[in-house]
């Protein structure tokens, strides 16, 4: 049975955790060279802070700039407008949607390392006369460059509720590699705990590895859901945040500390905290200025929060 995992705080404790000892000296250290880098090559930025950059920018005309920068991305995890008509997005035609996401997978990859990696979370879409809901990966899987090593489903449990038809209850991670020999994957950092017998061996051997099983395919996160009374604590008043607890293990698994993780699509900055919670540099694009302010001010808070936690601890 896979381990439901609650988010009740406005970050998982394990990303407030310290930087407690000199690694968050390097941290800031290498931080600096790192953002001197993209400044160089993308210009002034939006916003910099400790490794977390953000450009108020739209993706394309950025990853076009980029691709004649020396930026080289170690990951981007990323969740673009479906075309379903949320208030930061008008609907197009499927064929100008599918076009539009190769172009800038295709100027991702291009801009990604050799053993880098790409996470892809996308839903569902409605085509009129045709389909009431069209897995997303159905139109795209296919149509990039990346090497697709499998698809994640993410399940959770609270949702629309339906009466015609069975009420939805995930969504998907494509996990895509640029090169299927020799992409980072650290299966042991991302491990899950609850094993039913944890001491059953074989031939005095433990079956199972004692940091835990392997998680699966199947992933149970709950949403970050909203509400005045069951939203959650790490809701801002971004309509589309993804929670920070599901991108902590892709980031975890895809990318080791002091890496470049990259969201075109930053939203409300998730990818950006989850990536410096875990001491990797973030780089981050978003169209619309509101979203770019409220992710500052979830960051700073953020960075207070982890202060006030490091403080009682030392
Ligand atoms: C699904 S939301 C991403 C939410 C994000 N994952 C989070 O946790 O907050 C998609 C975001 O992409 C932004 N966006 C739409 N078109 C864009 C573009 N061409 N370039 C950059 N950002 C864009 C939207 O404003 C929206 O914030």
């Amino acid at each position: 049975m896979t381990k439901i995992y609650k988010g009740t705080h406005m970050v998982p404790l394990n990303i407030l955790q310290n930087h407690c000892n000199n690694k968050q000296e390097i941290f800031i250290l290498k931080s600096k060279y790192m953002i001197e880098k993209i400044k160089e090559s993308m210009g002034e930025p939006y916003y910099e802070k400790e490794g977390f950059v953000l450009y108020n920018e739209n993706c394309i005309d950025f990853l076009a700039r980029m691709d004649k920068a020396s930026i080289e991305l170690d990951l981007t995890v990323t969740s673009p407008p479906y075309n379903i008509g949320k208030e930061y997005e008008e609907i197009i035609s499927i064929d100008a949607y599918v076009k539009w996401c190769i172009q800038w997978i295709d100027l991702i990859y291009k801009n990604t390392k050799d053993n880098g990696s790409f996470w892809l979370n996308v839903g569902y879409l409605e085509i009129s006369d045709i389909a009431k809901a069209i897995p997303i990966p159905y139109l795209l899987w296919d149509k990039v460059d990346f090497f697709l090593m499998q698809e994640i489903v993410w399940n959770y449990a609270a949702g629309v509720s339906a009466k015609k038809f069975f009420s939805p209850r995930n969504e998907k991670f494509l996990f895509y590699v640029k090169n299927q020999n020799t992409y980072t994957f650290n299966l042991d950092d991302v491990r899950d705990p609850n094993v039913k017998y944890p001491n059953q061996k074989k031939n005095g051997k433990l079956k199972c590895n004692p940091l835990g099983k392997n998680p699966t395919d199947v992933w149970q996160f709950p949403k970050v859901t909203s509400g005045s009374s069951r939203s959650s604590k790490e809701r801002t008043a971004h309509p589309a945040q993804f929670p920070l607890s599901v991108i902590d293990r892709v980031i975890k698994v895809s990318s080791n500390e002091f890496d470049l993780v990259f969201d075109p699509f930053s939203g409300s900055g998730t990818t950006g905290i989850a990536a410096h919670g875990n001491y990797r540099f973030y780089l981050g694009t978003e169209i619309k200025q509101e979203y770019c302010d409220l992710t500052i001010e979830r960051f700073e808070r953020y960075l207070f929060e982890k202060k006030k936690s490091n403080d009682t601890l030392f």
